[in-house]
């Protein structure tokens, strides 16, 4: 017992040491690789939650648009935007028009105001976020496309790196990407 109590506490020291390294200290990506990987659309879920309530919940939804866990991805999805009706707020062909990607990296095509409204934008890893679950949403479309014999969305949409990246969008000049797309 004892010996083990030794033991045990030559591991913690060993431990702690090794954590009061800056440098060798585990970094919380480690930590995220060992987890288990979570559904894209749970940390969706989650984003909504904590940055767009309470505005868009309830009987009278801002912009009619419910964001809540379990109406976001009907209320989203190929649905068109009301505000720019020619653009689905999340679109499964083409990530770049999805018009709730333009209003949360305020890009310059949005009407009225960038969201969340009155409040910081979302940190680029949370629009990040967004990108991804709206990219996995596309690979299932096109595999359903291809099981039909329909011809899958445009290659360089899908292959697209990190759509949700501020970075792609931001430093292209204005409508290059559009007009790729069209
Ligand atoms: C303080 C209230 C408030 C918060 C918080 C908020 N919104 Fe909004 N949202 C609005 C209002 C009001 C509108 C309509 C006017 C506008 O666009 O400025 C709107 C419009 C939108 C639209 C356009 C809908 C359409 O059909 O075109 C989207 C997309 C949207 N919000 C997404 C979000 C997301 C995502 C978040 C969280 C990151 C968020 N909003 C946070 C109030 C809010």
């Amino acid at each position: 017992m004892i010996a083990l109590l030794a033991a045990l506490s030559v591991a913690l020291f060993a431990v702690s040491a090794f954590a009061e390294q800056p440098s060798l200290a585990p970094s919380q990506t480690t930590v995220n690789v060992l987890a288990p990987k979570p559904d894209p659309k749970v940390i969706v879920g989650d984003i909504f939650a904590t940055c767009c309530m309470p505005c868009h919940q309830g009987e009278t939804p801002a912009a009619k648009l419910d964001l809540s866990k379990d109406k976001f991805e009907a209320a989203l999805v190929n649905v068109a935007s009301t505000e720019i009706d020619t653009l689905k707020l999340v679109d499964t062909a083409n990530v770049r028009k999805s018009y709730l990607l333009m209003k949360l990296r305020a890009d310059k095509r949005i009407r009225a105001n960038p969201m969340p409204l009155r409040a910081p934008a979302l940190e680029s890893a949370r629009i990040n976020a967004v990108g991804v679950w709206i990219t996995k949403l596309l690979n299932i479309a096109a595999t359903k496309a291809a099981s039909l014999g329909v011809p899958a969305v445009p290659l360089g949409e899908a292959a697209a790196p990190a759509p949700g990246a501020p970075t792609t969008e931001a430093r292209k000049p204005p409508d290059s990407g559009g007009a790729a797309n069209r």
